[in-house]
């Protein structure tokens, strides 16, 4: 049978390295994960059992194409606790998963060819979400001198329709300040283009604040999700705040793209947005994490990195290692039963000299996986 030309998208290689892992384990072997970026921990205590009650008595049935009232609502409100943002909830829109605002975003703001930027390296379904919509990603090679993060110089004829930046960023863990930000913002209305800033990482940052789009401006498209600080991947829930004129064209989208957000998931959700200690706990062991890759990796022989802002992820540069940073995964898979992802994931053109390193895990698992990767190099070195 045919298939179309925007389906031919490339396979998200985590996944792969995930399946490999997984075999690797079915034939016996103690693998750690240091490719995934999730939490190993589950949803809030709290959260579960505010939907163990709602099973009892409610048949959560479809919610309205925007969510739950009250879960956009208890959203506003965290825009008010974390950068002292007053938000309407009524821009608040409940999606599945920041994937679910991905699609409903960029179907409401471009038109088919359009020209959307997105920072290289970066999360690489952001490109192959445009492609299947018939859209044209457009990659923005960054740099170490500006943290891998985009700047507004980039944008200089690229003639784009929108921009997507994400901080902290997937795989670097950079930010972007306030006056970075705001120059982002700026350059990219400057030619016409919508603004989209990725935040689903925010609450897991370790020295400042991570920023938020509507410090700046309302005139924009802001995604978050349940799955990172809130700790609740497989859950399928985030959010998306647009411009007050915005909300019913995203509502129509939504109400025939998903209907909605899966109910029992806004409801947990909601429950989970109350479960402050739990999560930061969960942070703690991060911040924890982050230290002792920041250690452990240039000791081991990963010395080429920049300190991560937030997020939970090292990205390194393996040039003087390999040209081949796939083929290099593999290797340390199979010899030092440690899982990492190859660049190439993020970045087409310059991934293949750089690797991921996650630390969601628990620290035990990051103690042993580093004892494990320095034990590869010095075999290595020989
Ligand atoms: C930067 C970034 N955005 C979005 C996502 C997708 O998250 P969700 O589970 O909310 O769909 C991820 C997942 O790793 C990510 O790293």
């Amino acid at each position: 049978m045919r298939n179309s030309s925007r389906s031919n998208v490339d396979p998200f290689i985590v996944m792969d390295v995930m399946e490999a892992a997984r075999r690797a384990e079915e034939a016996g072997r103690h693998i750690i994960h240091m490719e995934v970026g999730q939490p190993s921990t589950g949803a809030p205590v709290a959260a579960r059992e505010a939907l163990a009650k709602a099973l009892d008595h409610d048949s959560l049935g479809y919610t309205v194409a925007l969510g739950l009232p009250a879960l956009r609502k208890r959203i506003a409100q965290l825009y008010g606790e974390w950068y002292n943002v007053d938000l309407n909830p009524e821009r608040v829109v409940i999606t599945p998963g920041s994937s679910g605002a991905f699609l409903l975003s960029f179907t409401a703001l471009f038109d088919s060819g359009d020209r959307v930027g997105i920072g290289a390296p970066g999360y690489p379904s952001y490109r192959q979400i445009l492609h299947a919509l018939g859209l044209t990603p457009v990659d923005i090679e960054t740099s170490l001198d500006h943290r891998l993060q985009p700047v507004p110089q980039d944008l200089t004829g690229l003639d784009l329709a929108g921009l997507m930046v994400a901080s902290p960023a997937n795989p670097t863990g950079t930010m972007l300040d306030k006056p970075a930000m705001a120059a982002l913002i700026d350059a990219a209305q400057g030619q016409g283009a919508a603004f989209i800033s990725d935040e689903i990482y925010h609450g897991i940052e370790y020295e400042a604040k991570a920023v938020t789009a509507l410090e700046v401006t309302d005139e924009c498209y802001v995604i978050n999700s349940f799955s990172k600080y809130f700790s609740m991947t497989g859950w399928r829930v985030g959010w998306m705040v647009v411009p007050e004129d915005h909300v019913r064209v995203v509502e129509r989208i939504a109400q025939n793209m998903f209907i909605c957000a899966p109910h029992a998931s806004q409801v947990a959700a909601l429950a989970a947005m109350d479960c402050r200690e739990e999560l930061e706990g969960n942070l703690a062991v991060y911040a924890r994490n982050r230290a002792l890759m920041l250690e452990g990796l240039p000791k081991a022989g990963f010395d080429r990195i920049a300190p991560p802002d937030g997020a939970f992820y090292v990205y390194a540069d393996v040039s003087e290692l390999t040209h081949d940073s796939r083929a290099f995964a593999q290797e340390i898979l199979d010899e030092a039963g440690v899982a990492v992802t190859p660049g190439l994931d993020f970045d087409p053109k310059r991934g293949a000299t750089t690797l991921r390193f996650s630390y969601a895990r628990a620290t035990a698992d990051i103690e042993e996986g580093l004892t494990r990767l320095t034990a590869f190099m010095a075999a290595r070195r020989g």
